[in-house]
C-alpha cells in the first residue's frame, strides 16, 4: 500500500495491474523536464506565498539531488512507481521529507504530463530541424559538383528528358526544406504552457501561469485547461511531420537503391555504408537506403496508432493518452538516426557521371526538343509536331540509333520542312541547357536554385 493514491483503497494493487498500468519504464526518458517542471512550478508557488522560502530551498536542493540520482545512475526506476511523475516525487519526499508533499499543490500529473511531453515535442521539433540542414548541406555539396552532368530525367520510371544531377538533388532539397517549415510551424504553434490547468478544470490556488510559462520557455499560457490536459495535437503534429519527412528519405532512399544496381550504376555507396551478403561473396547490398525505406512504414504506424489512440476520446484526460509516448519516442529516434546515417551515407557514395551521362544516350530523351523545333522553327502547330517527332522516333527504333544521334537525312525524309540546324537541338546537353525557364533544369537555372538552398541553410528565411 505504498501507492500515492492509495488513500481510497484498501487492499493494494496486484502485480499484474503495476505492469499493466506503468508507463515509468519508458516516460523516465521525460526525466529532465519533468524535474525542469517542477522547479518552475516550486518557484511560482514560493513566489505567490504557496510555499517558504526554506521550502523552496529544500525542494530545489532535493530535485537536483533526484536529478543527479537519475544521471549517475543510481536512481532505482519502480514498476510499482507507475511514472516518472511519481517515481521522482517519492524520492523527493524520501530524501527531504515532509517538505515534498507540498510540491504537488495545485498541480496534476495530467498537467504535470502535459507539461513533460509537450516540452520534449517541441525540443525535438527544432534538434531535426538542426538535422535536417545538416542534410542539406550534405546534398548541396555533392549537387554543386554535377550542375553540368546529365542524367535521364523520369516520368513513370521511363527516359524522359535530359536533366543534370544537380537539379535532380535540388527536388530533394525542395522537400527538405518543406519538412522543415512543418517542424517549426509546428514548434511555434503548439509553444504553449499547460501548468497550472491541474486536472481538468484549473485550480483554486492563486497560481501565476505566466510565471511558469516563462521559466519552461514556452510563449504563452493554454486558454482553456479541459482542452489542454487532453491535447495531443502537438504529438500527432511531430508524427505526421516525420512521416512526411521519412516519406521523402524513402523516394531518396528508392532511387539510391537503384541507381546502386547494376542496371543502373549510377552510384557506388562507400564500403563503410554498405554491407555484404552471408552466402553470396560478390554482393555488396545497399542495406542503409533499404532500411529507411522500410523504417518510413514503422513510423506511419506511430502516427496511425495516436490518431486511432485518440479518436472518439471524451474529455478530459483518459488513461488511454498514456499510450502516446512509445510511438513518439521511437519515431524521433528513427528520425534521427535516419538524418544521420543518410547523411553519412550521400557524403561517402561515389556518383558515376559517366554512366548517368550514357543513360541518356537511350530512350530519344531529346524528343520533346524535336517537337519544340517544329513548332518553333517550322510553325507547325504542337499536335501535328508530336506526330511527326513520334515518327522520327519509330524511324529511330528501327534504326536501332537515339533521337540525338540520328542523321540528318533521315529527319529530312519523315518532314521536309526540317532543316539542318534541327541538329543541335537534339543534343542532349543542348536540351537540358534549354529548359531555362524558372525552375528549369538549364545549368545555369540549377545553379540559382543552389544559390538559393545555400543563403537559406545560411540562416535568411
Ligand atoms: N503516466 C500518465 C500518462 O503518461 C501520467 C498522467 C496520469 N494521470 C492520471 N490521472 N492517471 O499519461
Amino acid at each position: 500500500m505504498d501507492k500515492m493514491w492509495s488513500g481510497r483503497f484498501s487492499a493494494g494493487a496486484s502485480n499484474l495491474l503495476d505492469q499493466f498500468n506503468a508507463s515509468i519504464m519508458y516516460d523516465r526518458k521525460l526525466y529532465r523536464e519533468d524535474i525542469e517542471g517542477s522547479l518552475a512550478h516550486a518557484s511560482m508557488l514560493a513566489k505567490q506565498g504557496i510555499l517558504t522560502t526554506e521550502e523552496l530551498r529544500e525542494i530545489v536542493d532535493g530535485l537536483n539531488q533526484v536529478r543527479n540520482e537519475i544521471e549517475s545512475g543510481e536512481f532505482e526506476w519502480k514498476i510499482s512507481d507507475e511514472d516518472l511523475h511519481m517515481g521522482i516525487e517519492k524520492r523527493l519526499t524520501a530524501i527531504i521529507g515532509d517538505t515534498g508533499k507540498k510540491l504537488h499543490t495545485a498541480r496534476s500529473r495530467n498537467d504535470q504530463v502535459a507539461v513533460d511531453f509537450r516540452r520534449y515535442v517541441l525540443r525535438k521539433n527544432l534538434e531535426i530541424v538542426d538535422a535536417l540542414k545538416l542534410l542539406m548541406n550534405e546534398v548541396v555539396v555533392v549537387a554543386d559538383l554535377h550542375t553540368e552532368t546529365l542524367i535521364p530525367g523520369m516520368t513513370h520510371l521511363q527516359h524522359a528528358q535530359p536533366i543534370n544531377f544537380a537539379f535532380h538533388l535540388g527536388a530533394y532539397l525542395s522537400m527538405f526544406k518543406r519538412d522543415i517549415a512543418r517542424f517549426e510551424d509546428s514548434y511555434k504553434r503548439n509553444n504553449i504552457s499547460p501548468l497550472g490547468c491541474a486536472a481538468l478544470a484549473g485550480t483554486p490556488h492563486n497560481v501565476d501561469r505566466e510565471m511558469t510559462a516563462d521559466i519552461l520557455g514556452f510563449d504563452s499560457v493554454s486558454v482553456n485547461c479541459l482542452d489542454t490536459v487532453s491535447d495531443r495535437d502537438f504529438a500527432l503534429e511531430i508524427l505526421f511531420n516525420i512521416s512526411t519527412m521519412m516519406m521523402h528519405i524513402s523516394r531518396l532512399s528508392e532511387e539510391l537503391v537503384m541507381w546502386s544496381s547494376y542496371e543502373f550504376g549510377f552510384v557506388e555507396l562507400s564500403d563503410e555504408y554498405s554491407t555484404g551478403s552471408s552466402i553470396m561473396p560478390q554482393k555488396k547490398n545497399p542495406d542503409v537506403p533499404e532500411l529507411l525505406r522500410g523504417k518510413t512504414g514503422r513510423v506511419y504506424g506511430s502516427l496511425m496508432g495516436l490518431l486511432t489512440v485518440m479518436k472518439g476520446l471524451p474529455l478530459a484526460y483518459n488513461k488511454d493518452t498514456q499510450e502516446d509516448k512509445e510511438g513518439v519516442f521511437d519515431a524521433v529516434e528513427t528520425a534521427e538516426i535516419s538524418l544521420e546515417i543518410l547523411k553519412e551515407a550521400i557524403k561517402t557514395m561515389e556518383v558515376k557521371a559517366k554512366n548517368m551521362e550514357s543513360a541518356c544516350a537511350i530512350g530519344h530523351l531529346s524528343a520533346t526538343d524535336l517537337a519544340d523545333y517544329l513548332v518553333e522553327k517550322c510553325a507547325i502547330p504542337f499536335r501535328e509536331a508530336h506526330f511527326i517527332t513520334g515518327r522520327a522516333v519509330a524511324k529511330g527504333e528501327e534504326l536501332n540509333v537515339d533521337l540525338s544521334k540520328m542523321e540528318y537525312k533521315y529527319l529530312k525524309e519523315i518532314d521536309e520542312r526540317i532543316n539542318e540546324d534541327v541538329m543541335e537541338f537534339l543534343g542532349l546537353r543542348h536540351s537540358m541547357n534549354a529548359r531555362t525557364s524558372e525552375g528549369g533544369t538549364a545549368s545555369i537555372r540549377t545553379k540559382e536554385q543552389l544559390e538559393y538552398f545555400k543563403k537559406y541553410l545560411q540562416g535568411a528565411k
